[in-house]
């Protein structure tokens, strides 16, 4: 699966962790735990998917919010970087997580059998579906794969980043941009141009379109305070 986005991530796999914090001022550690919170369900013992784990900080965030309310759950952490999983892997046995399973392959076609998931979650992964070069309407795709995997009444939450809707977060977006290539282009250039790109052309509204025309009710777009980051979501 040596799509041009899989490459990519390889090339910036030991870096992940440290731009990502760096560039949101810490704020990404703070929107996952909000897309945690929204993962929640009623119910004391449940399975999650995480697709498009990468190095597994969305998947720990959601098994940790599940524990803190004494809910017992089980976490499939899903991409098709091994580099990524691979780094995930090593967070996991150092934390001592034993809930959480690391599981290779593409968001487009998931190995698993229909509803069976409780939960379906992934951060900062949209971007890439929309994107891919190798597979037209990835976004669909994902969209579909979700509904098919998750159980009725189950819960899908879709952490990412777009250009703020506020005129003065937007102002503020595009001068920080700036700065992101140049600190980016000491790291990997290519790939830091392609994040500010598709982060400035993501579409909120269509994504609610498109959830909805893939099954999914109640579906609903939050932005988060900082005006970039927004979590998408909606049952089946
Ligand atoms: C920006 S990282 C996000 C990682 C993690 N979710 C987080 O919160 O930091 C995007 C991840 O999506 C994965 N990815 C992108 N397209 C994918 C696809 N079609 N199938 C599986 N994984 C994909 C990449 O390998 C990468 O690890």
């Amino acid at each position: 699966m040596a799509t041009e986005i899989n490459r990519m991530f390889s090339k910036i796999y030991q870096n992940y962790d440290f731009m990502n914090h760096l560039f949101s001022f810490n704020f990404d550690k703070l929107w996952r735990r909000e897309a945690a919170k929204e993962s929640l369900l009623p119910k004391m013992r449940y399975d999650i998917l995480d697709v498009a784990s990468g190095t597994g900080d969305l998947a720990i965030a959601v098994s940790r919010s599940a524990a803190s309310k004494g809910k017992v759950v089980k976490v499939v952490a899903y991409d098709f970087n091994k580099d990524m999983l691979d780094l995930a892997e090593i967070k996991f046995s150092k934390m001592g997580i034993r809930n959480i399973k690391n599981e290779l392959g593409s968001a487009f076609s998931i190995r698993h059998r229909d509803g069976s998931f409780d939960v379906i979650t992934s951060g900062f992964a949209l971007r890439s579906f929309v994107n891919s070069k190798d597979e037209k309407k990835g976004l669909q795709k994902f969209l579909a794969e979700s509904y098919r995997l998750l159980k009725p009444g189950g819960r899908m939450v879709l952490l990412d980043m777009a250009a703020p809707d506020d005129l003065i977060q937007g102002a503020f977006f595009r001068a920080y941009s700036k700065v992101m290539l140049f600190v980016g282009s000491f790291v990997e250039g290519d790939t830091y141009a392609w994040l500010v790109r598709t982060i400035k052309e993501f579409d909120k509204k269509k994504l609610a379109r498109l959830m909805a025309s893939a099954g999914f009710k109640n579906v609903r777009i939050r932005n988060l305070p900082s005006g970039i980051a927004f979590i998408a979501s909606a049952e089946k």
